[in-house]
Order: C-alpha cells, then structure tokens, then sequence
C-alpha cells in the first residue's frame, strides 16, 4: 500500500513538472520582447505575422515595418519581376534579330510612283509622337525602377545613381499625365478604324504581308495594328490606373491593394515595352516607306496599294480625281 502511495505521489509530481514545463514554454512563444537581441527577425514573423513597433506620428500605419504579404511581395518585385522583364524585352529583342536575319525589310515591290497620299493629319502625328516620346521615357526610368540597383548602381556609383533616379523618377511622375492624355486621345481618334472584321482573319491567315511576300487586303489599319492599337488602349489603360494607386498612396486602397497594383503595373509594363520593340521594329527597319506614314503624314500611292488596298480604294472614291497625282486628305 505504501508501495502504491510512493509510485501515485511520483506520478503527480511528474505530471505537474511537465504542466509547468509546457506552460512556461507557451508563455515565452507568447511574450516576446521584440526588442530583444536574441529573438530572430524570421521567429517574430512567424509568432506575430508581423514585425510592428509604435509611432509618434499621426499615421499608425507607418508602425507596421514588416508583414507576410510584404515579404512575398518583396520576392516577386526583386526576383520574379526582374526574370519576366528580362525574358520578355531580350527574348523580343533576340527574336527581332532573328527574323530580321531571316526575313530582312519588307520591301516596297512595285517600287515608288511618285504620287502620296495623306495617312495621318499632323494632329494624329502629334498625339502619337507625344506618346511615343512618354513611353520611351516612362520605360526607361521604370526600368530603372526595377533593374538599376543590381545593374547601374555597381557601375556609376551611389551618388551619380542617386541623383539621376531622383530625376528619373520626376519624370515618371509627371510624364504620366501627358502619356494618359494621349492613350485617351488614341483611343477616341482611331477606334473607327480599329473594330475587327472579316478581313483581318484572311490578313492572318496569309501571314500578313510579313511571313512570306503576300499582300492580303487591309482597310485603314491591319489586323496586325488593330492587335498593337487594343494592347496599347488596354495596357496604356491598366499602367495608368495602377500607377495612379501607387504615386498616391492609401488613396484607393490599403497596402495589399498597393502591393496587387504595383505586381500588375509592373508586368503589364515589361510586356508591353516587348511588344513595342516589335512595334519599332516593323514601323523602321521592318519594312520599306512605313516610317514616312507617322514621319511626313504621306505614303506612297503603291505603298498604300501594297499593303491597304481597300483604304486606297476607299479614299480614292472618296476624293475622286482630286487624287491624280497628289495628295488626298486623311480619313
Ligand atoms: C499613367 C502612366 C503611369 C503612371 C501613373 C506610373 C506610375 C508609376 C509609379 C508610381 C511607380 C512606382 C514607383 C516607385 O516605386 O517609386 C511605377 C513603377 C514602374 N513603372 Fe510606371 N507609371 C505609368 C506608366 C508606365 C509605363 C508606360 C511604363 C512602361 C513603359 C511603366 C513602367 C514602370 C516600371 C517598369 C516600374 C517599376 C516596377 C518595379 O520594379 O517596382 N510605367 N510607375
């Protein structure tokens, strides 16, 4: 019997040690002092989800330093992002090269007739070299949002980088309302011409004019410019609503709404500047007498007959004999 009181006292005692035990150990997970050097940035994450301290200022939303989301966002914006954006602009730049080596300039066949015609009226060639001129830099000083640190930083030093990001960044704030003003502007004075139809399925199917020596009809705009025109009102649009969110913080939305906008502005950015490498491409090297369209407004009558038979044949009945032999107002 005494033999039985002796093991139940043991076993209470033990039984007790190990509550204390676990309790204590609950307690410490629990109270951590976040001022402590030897708790581990990582243990805080993980036992508050948060890394947060107290603020004097009147925005207690300044007090929170680090939260999950914020890590993860943090791993897209420094590692997936710079892998999209690499991929996307090199990887459009090599095949650009590529198909240049292959295809070479798409040549005006039936030569030169001496007659032009109107293509776009000096305020169409305004707005879009407007916008062409933003994007250019909107992309350039972005870019260095993105890749300066890890690439430009190492090369020009801390105060040279400093300074021309503090410039790059005024320009990527202010460059942006003209941009949207003309993605606006873009959008209302071509859409007419750029509503899909039947003829752009036969366009692609015969490969546009480009991958082989065909010249399937187009109206004012191919199928191929309809494509460009719809990514730049779609893609204009979302760089723009996303990246008013981000220069006036909180107005819209809290941080994760910050955070979704940022992953979205970005990628949409880093496609877009891809397809407008092959927008330069086609509008340059790409092909013979399609430079002059956005640079002196006029075309070559054969030019027109190559690669828009049915605008020519339409703007030819529209201003009838007017056209022989010089140039006819733009649609
Ligand atoms: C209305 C137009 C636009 C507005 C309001 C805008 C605004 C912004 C803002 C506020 C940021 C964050 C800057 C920062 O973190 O300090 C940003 C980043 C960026 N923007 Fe724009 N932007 C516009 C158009 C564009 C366009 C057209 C492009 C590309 C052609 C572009 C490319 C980028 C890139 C690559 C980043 C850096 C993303 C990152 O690495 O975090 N943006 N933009």
């Amino acid at each position: 019997m005494a033999c039985f009181a002796r093991l139940m006292r043991l076993a209470i005692g033990a039984a007790t040690l190990l509550l204390f035990v676990s309790t204590a150990s609950l307690c410490v997970a629990q109270d951590i002092d976040p001022n402590a050097s030897a708790v581990k940035e990582q243990q805080l994450l993980q036992e508050m989800n948060r890394i947060q301290g107290r603020v004097s200022i009147p925005d207690q939303r300044s007090s929170v330093l680090i939260q999950p989301e914020g890590r993860e966002w943090q791993a897209f914006r420094n590692v997936t992002l710079r892998w999209i954006g690499g991929v996307a602009i090199l990887g459009m730049l090599a095949v650009l090269i590529i198909f240049y080596l292959i295809r070479g300039m798409v040549r005006l066949e039936s030569g030169r007739s001496g007659r032009t015609i109107v293509r776009f009226t000096s305020f169409e060639r305004f707005v879009h070299w407007m916008t062409a001129t933003c994007f250019i830099v909107l992309a350039i000083s972005g870019l260095n949002i993105t890749f300066g640190r890890p690439l430009l930083l190492p090369l020009i030093g801390h105060e040279a980088f400093s300074e021309w990001s503090q410039w790059a960044k005024y320009a990527h704030n202010y460059l942006s309302f003209p941009f949207t003003i003309g993605v606006v502007l873009i959008l209302l004075m071509w859409i007419a011409g750029n509503i899909p139809n039947k003829v752009d399925v036969d366009w692609v199917k015969r490969g546009g004019g480009i991958v082989g020596h065909d010249h399937p009809p187009a109206y004012r705009f191919n199928a191929g410019q309809k494509a460009i025109y719809w990514i730049v009102v779609i893609g204009g649009g979302l760089v723009a609503a996303t990246g008013y969110q981000l220069m006036f913080p909180f107005y819209l939305s809290g941080i994760e709404g910050m955070q979704f906008a940022q992953i979205v502005h970005s990628i949409v950015a880093m496609l877009f500047m891809a397809v407008m490498l092959a927008h330069i491409y086609i509008g340059t090297i790409g092909m013979e007498g399609a430079f002059e369209a956005m640079g002196s407004g006029t075309v070559d009558v054969n030019w027109a007959e190559e690669h828009h038979k049915l605008w020519l044949e339409e703007q030819s009945e529209r201003i009838g004999a007017r056209s022989q032999p010089s140039i006819t107002a733009a649609e």
